[in-house]
């Protein structure tokens, strides 16, 4: 992810006028991109051998011969045969209304029409390129545990044994957090009470501005090394742009809940004896 995302910009057919795909190329060259020009009068093979040549991640066609029903199609079909079915296209150029859903039925990611900001291409492929790029991430296994604040973990169990009919698997203090952690099993997975042991704690912090309450939802997940780096590449905001040690063993980080809509995710890294599973 340290290069640029490079996209190739191509005009299929035989109109002779490119000011409007040179246009969309500066836009996105403006907008941090790495783009390839190939010039007019490109057939769709001739595209897609450059797109693969080039090892771009985007192809955009600009077409306004009225051929597009034809072409655009065709660069898509071509990449599948070589493979590289990967690569997003997206086109624009003298398109109408109506064969939209045509074009993208047939794999054509998006279709700017006449009048549309550059800008909007620019974001298309960023944002477009951040999904790529998390595919290559295996999703979690399952949610580790939900961390639940409360300012006492003896105030707060009766609920869990009485009327959950839970099981308190152990409580462990997490010093680097400042916080006494109760685990209650449920199936695989388990909530995790969290009470402050300083004022500097954290969950301190968070119940003093917003009460008692889930506090975060860790996912179980491999590799977490890769993961955040793909996350950090990504844009995504993080607390821990490194793994710390959490409780069991595991090795965890939180991304910012202004990633997620105002949820606190953790990821959680068991070690590989305890495979995750059956934490007590
Ligand atoms: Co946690």
């Amino acid at each position: 992810m340290e290069r640029k995302i490079r996209v190739l910009v191509a005009k299929p057919g035989l109109d002779g006028h490119d000011r409007g795909a040179l246009v969309v190329a500066q836009a996105l060259r403006d907008g941090g991109l790495e783009v390839v020009y190939t010039g007019l009068r490109q057939t769709p093979a001739q595209i897609v051998n450059a797109a693969i040549q080039e090892d771009v991640e985007f192809i955009g066609l600009s077409c306004l011969s009225g051929a597009h029903n034809e072409l655009f199609p065709e660069v898509v079909r071509l990449l599948k045969e070589k493979g590289a079915d990967d690569i997003i296209v997206f086109g624009g150029g003298v398109i109408p209304q109506e064969d939209i859903p045509f074009l993208e039925s047939q794999g054509i990611k998006k279709i700017f029409t006449p009048g549309t900001p550059t800008q909007e291409a620019v974001d298309f492929v960023y944002q477009h390129a951040k999904g790529k790029a998390m595919t290559f991430t295996k999703p979690p296994k399952q949610i580790a545990h939900i961390g639940i604040a409360v300012k006492s973990i003896d105030a707060a169990l009766p609920f869990y044994y009485e009327q959950l009919g839970l099981q308190l698997l152990g409580t462990e203090v997490v010093e680097s957090e400042q916080v006494k952690v109760a685990f209650l099993g449920i199936g695989e997975t388990r909530f995790e009470l969290l009470e402050p042991l300083s004022p500097e704690s954290p969950i301190a912090k968070f119940i003093e501005k917003r009460g008692e309450g889930i506090h975060h939802i860790a996912l179980d997940v491999d590799n977490i090394d890769e993961r955040l780096a793909n996350l950090k590449a990504n844009g995504v905001q993080l607390i821990n742009e490194t793994p710390k040690d959490g409780a069991h063993g595991a090795r965890i980080a939180f991304l910012h809940p202004k990633a997620a809509g105002g949820v606190l995710f953790e990821l959680c890294q068991y070690p590989a004896d305890n495979g995750g599973q059956g934490h007590e």
